[in-house]
């Protein structure tokens, strides 16, 4: 099979902002107690933090971690989780039905986030509490000094302010299983009123305010216009959650997943430019796709978990190689309308439906889909060109029309290299690519193909086989452009000099 790709230097989507490559530690599960904080760990640091994690945490260089939920922060008080350890209350999370010692609180993650060098995102509480608290946290993190709380994080030995930059107000809060909940009209002006108070503390603020949990939810995309409505001055992205699975285990219609991230996006755009016209607003809203992962393998381990237990095993999925597949796809999703799409964290990052697994006391590991996730991290960062491909495509009673191919080309201006990402969603048919480039100097010639491909669609790593599903290099020797290929179900990489 063919795909041919047309590449113009001219024609660009927009810049890559490098918050697309974000991540998510939720207090859920093992994320925290026994994922990035094992105290009796071997490779625990003087805070109990995993050396081990940290150093695959850095590997991925995720550029910021959303913290600390999810479902979980809409029943978090932050104040529990500061001062000294001994002294924290253990509460009941209702999110999760988990015990939560705080033993990893604020200075933790913000010490945390120095050592594996990424910024925070903090989300708000706007399910139990609202606006003194939300108010009240931001002064607390980001005040130098002078105030009662400012001067509480300094004793509590903060001495510099966190300056954390990006907020989230409140998450999921359309969700019936928020603790919390709330209707559009409620979360709206919630949200506005706390993100004024926000501003009023610092205009640089950056604010997310909550979309639609999924683009299935019954109330789509009307949450989003009516909360953007109310809280269009204030908010300066929207946010999106998307997780793709295959319970029936059709993979053609898994596969096509990224085609309703694409829709999912191009609708939420809408609404925006909807409501910045109805508002004859000059302000574009970009969008946050603060949660998107494959999550579905855990279901019913999950439901046989005890209630009320510190880091219970919950969501640990493990990943397929036909999910990395899939999780490349959807990077390409995100990239391909990087000039919208400003932030996005893939949901988690350590145990709880993660690239990194831990086991308690034992080793860390890369899942199957920390590689597609790796090298767009690593390889993705540039001007995202606006290509057009030609390649057959098969009918979907999901998607309908589906091509084969899912590819994004980056261009890094600096480094005078373009980066193609392709899936070959084929299982029987190999892809010879064609590129055709335009407005390009020089010679054109390929540097490095990075392929992740398996024989088994199933295949997983594990702690005893972490390097089963894992990517080779195929790079032709003479660096010509003839002859590329992406095998059957395949992710590539293909960097080229220009
Ligand atoms: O990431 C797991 C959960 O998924 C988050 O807590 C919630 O926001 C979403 O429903």
């Amino acid at each position: 099979m063919k795909c041919t790709i047309y590449a113009k230097k001219q024609f660009v989507v927009g810049p890559v902002d490098k918050r697309l490559f974000g991540s998510f530690v939720e207090q859920l599960g093992r994320a925290v107690y026994g994922g990035v904080y094992e105290v009796d760990h071997p490779t625990a640091d003087e805070q109990g933090f995993r050396t081990d994690v940290m150093n695959l945490v850095r590997e991925l260089d995720v550029p910021f971690v959303r913290f600390p939920g999810g479902n979980y922060v809409s029943n978090f008080n932050w104040e529990d989780s500061v001062g000294p350890q001994e002294q924290r209350p253990t509460r009941l999370d209702l999110a999760w039905r988990a015990l939560d010692p705080n033993q990893f609180g604020l200075h933790e993650f913000m010490d945390w986030t120095k050592k594996v060098n990424t910024e925070a995102m903090m989300v708000v509480n706007l399910g139990t509490r609202g606006l003194a608290e939300a108010r009240e946290l931001v002064e607390y993190c980001n005040h130098p000094g002078g105030s009662t709380l400012s001067e509480m994080r300094k004793n509590h030995g903060a001495e510099e302010p966190f300056n954390i930059k990006m907020w989230g107000l409140g998450n999921e809060m359309d969700g019936f299983w928020q603790v919390g909940h709330k209707t559009a009209e409620e979360y709206g002006r919630l949200a506005n009123e706390v993100g004024k108070a926000m501003k009023l503390f610092d205009p640089t603020l950056e604010l997310v305010a909550c979309g639609s949990s999924s683009g299935y939810m019954p109330t789509f995309p009307q949450w989003e216009a009516t909360v953007l409505e109310h809280t269009y001055d204030v908010a300066d992205y929207i946010s999106l959650h998307m997780y793709v699975r295959n319970d029936e285990d059709d993979l053609m219609t898994f596969l096509a997943s990224s085609v309703g991230m694409d829709r999912y996006i191009e609708t939420v755009i809408s609404v925006c430019d909807y409501v910045k016209a109805k508002k004859r607003s000059k302000k574009t809203m970009y969008l946050s796709f603060d949660e998107w992962n494959v999550w579905y393998h855990s279901g019913k381990k999950d439901r046989e978990q005890p209630p009320w237990v510190v880091g219970p095993n919950l969501l640990e999925d493990v990943y397929t190689f036909e999910d990395a597949l899939v999780v490349g796809s959807l990077l390409n999703s995100l990239l391909r309308r990087a000039d919208r799409v400003k932030i996005a964290c893939l949901a988690q990052l350590v145990n709880t439906i993660a690239p990194i697994m831990t086991e308690t006391s034992g080793p860390a590991w890369r899942q199957a889909i920390y590689w597609p996730f790796y090298y767009a991290s690593k390889y993705g960062r540039g001007t995202v060109l606006d290509i057009r491909f030609e390649v057959p495509s098969y009918d979907n009673e999901t998607y309908g029309t589906v091509p084969y191919a899912d590819a994004i080309m980056v261009h890094h201006p600096e480094g005078d290299e373009l980066v193609l990402f392709v899936v070959n969603r084929s299982p029987d048919k190999t892809m010879d690519i064609d590129l055709n480039l335009s407005g390009f100097e020089g010679n054109p010639r390929v540097i490095e193909h990075v392929v992740l491909d398996h024989s088994d669609p199933k295949a997983v790593n594990t702690s005893q086989q972490p390097d089963e599903v894992v990517p080779r290099t195929i790079t032709p020797t003479d660096g010509t452009l003839q002859g590329l290929q992406a095998p059957v179900l395949s992710w590539n990489m293909v960097r080229i000099a220009l």
